[in-house]
């Protein structure tokens, strides 16, 4: 039964589109953390919105799972299929072309495996800005940057991936293709399907091409690394930043001591400019559409601001832009210098700007207390909450054998900071199927029984992504 499925995918999608030796499927199965290995009936690679449409209703005629796939840069393992073997992975990488630029209408329609940094290049080669920007920018996919509603570093400023989209067409649990391929800014007519499909993680249709925002390139930008002592002053500076340059506040990401550390030890060039290894290092940015000068005297007025009422102690300000960019690699290389040290626990939260430095001071010491010699990797984007509360284990120990031992255990001491603080435990990576387990408890039973009528509702066959986000 199955060799005549894989034959009738084949003649939707061209024999060489559908992987199903084991070593060309390999590079599909394993999640980016190498947390999740899962087992695949065969790769499929589809080309155009039609295939797609007809390779699920295949799948949905033999009950087959679909696992979409775009960049495997997920950190829920939401993209991993699970170990049956019975699940296709349908992955949209050749389905990469840019639409249409309405400059007009400063709108961008592009087809969901284009990868984000090529979208930002195209739309700057027109002289706009794609505003997404994330570490993972060189690989993951505009369809799961939509699928996970990827935050990252400039949602201070432009939102997350649902507020910069505002079309999609969307194929179907019953591979019926849905176009809602629209650029408008308004338009309530009825429920907002568009919405409920961003941030589904794949489990309520396929996102085959959207319409996202464009805006004018700034002109001028101007990154500065400060030092704070505390988070209190940390979160005071943000304050002061939102007041003085308003809308020109592009970036503000934390990093602490520890973080940095981490990143001297795998990447000695990335060292922290600024002098003594201050407790926090702040990266801000500032951007505009007016002079160079003009930005930069504001930066500085900030910055002698802060100086005077005792908020930071040091400040590097970037003098070009490669300066600017290792500045902003020190930060994105926190992530990678975790891989390198090993497997670690991850907790991508958000809390109220007004409960950070009570769930910091309280989450921190709990931690230190019941682990001694913990290593907490506290870093994230400052400016909308987000912070990222990873853990690695002490010096010495083997981290696979340490988190076995404590995983569950530090979840819940992080989660239950979290709820006291009615933070959330998914900030921006989603669900997948490392916080299945963890969705009811924090969203609630109602909550949770909507999400799960809504599932059944759009996937009776339970077909798309099965046990990811919710399990029906
Ligand atoms: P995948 O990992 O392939 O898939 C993610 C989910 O979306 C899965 O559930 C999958 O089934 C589903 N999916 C994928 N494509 C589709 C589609 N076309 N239709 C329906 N469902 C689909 N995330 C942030 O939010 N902010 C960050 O700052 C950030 N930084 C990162 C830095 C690094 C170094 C790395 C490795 C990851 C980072 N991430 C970050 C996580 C990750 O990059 C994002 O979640 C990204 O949006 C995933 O895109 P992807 O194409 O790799 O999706
Ligand atoms: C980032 O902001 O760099 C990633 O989302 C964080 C992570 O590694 O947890
Ligand atoms: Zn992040």
């Amino acid at each position: 039964m199955m060799q005549g499925l894989i034959e009738q995918f084949g003649a939707v999608l061209g024999k060489q589109y559908v992987l199903t030796d084991d070593a060309d499927k390999v590079p599909y199965l394993t999640d980016w953390r190498k947390r999740y290995t899962g087992k695949a009936l065969a790769v499929l690679l589809p080309k155009t919105t039609d295939e797609v449409a007809n390779i699920v209703k295949l799948c949905a005629a033999h009950h087959v799972a679909i696992v979409p796939q775009g960049g495997h840069t997920g950190f829920c393992g939401g993209a991993t299929p699970d170990n049956s073997g019975n699940q296709v992975i349908l992955n949209l990488k050749r389905m990469n072309q840019i639409r249409a630029i309405d400059s007009a209408n400063q709108t961008i329609t592009l087809e969901a495996g284009c990868i984000l940094q090529s979208v930002q290049e195209k739309a700057a080669a027109q002289d706009f800005l794609f505003p997404l920007s994330l570490g993972a920018e060189g690989s993951c996919m505009i369809g799961g940057n939509l699928a996970t509603n990827a935050g990252g570093t400039n949602v201070l400023r432009y939102g997350n991936t649902r507020d910069l989209c505002l079309g999609l067409e969307v194929v179907t649990a019953q591979g019926e293709i849905w176009n809602g391929i629209k650029g408008l800014r308004k338009d309530n007519t009825g429920y907002d399907l568009r919405d409920l499909f961003i941030g589904s993680e794949g489990t309520l249709g396929i996102i085959t091409a959207a319409v996202m925002k464009l805006y004018p390139l700034p002109v001028s930008q101007w990154t500065t690394l400060v030092a704070t002592d505390n988070i209190a002053s940390t979160i005071a500076l943000l304050t002061l930043f939102q007041k003085r340059a308003t809308s020109l506040l592009t970036g503000f990401e934390m990093m602490t001591q520890e973080s940095l550390a981490l990143n001297e030890k795998h990447f000695p060039h990335m060292a922290n400019p600024l002098k003594g290894n201050p407790p926090f290092t702040v990266l801000i940015e500032l951007s505009d559409h007016e002079s160079e000068e003009h930005v930069r005297k504001l930066l500085e007025t900030i910055l002698e601001e802060a100086f005077s009422a005792n908020l930071i102690s040091d400040a590097v300000i970037a003098s070009n832009l490669s300066q600017a960019n290792t500045f902003w690699h020190m930060r994105e290389h926190i992530t990678l210098a975790q891989a390198e040290e090993g497997a670690n626990l991850k907790h991508d939260i958000t809390i109220p700007l007004s409960s950070l430095e009570s769930f910091i001071q309280d989450t921190d010491s709990l931690m230190r207390q019941k682990y001694p010699g913990v290593r907490i990797i506290n870093f994230g984007h400052l400016g909308d909450g987000n912070l990222h509360y990873n853990i690695a284990p002490p010096l010495g120990l083997d981290p696979k054998a340490f988190n076995l031992s404590h995983e569950k255990a530090i979840h819940e001491l992080v989660y239950a900071q979290v709820e006291r603080c009615q933070g959330s435990i998914s900030a921006e990576h989603g669900v997948g199927q490392l916080k299945l387990a963890d969705l009811r408890a924090h969203k609630g039973a109602v909550a949770h029984d909507l999400m799960k009528a809504l599932k059944r509702a759009l996937d009776p066959q339970n077909i798309l992504n099965p046990h990811k986000v919710v399990s029906i």
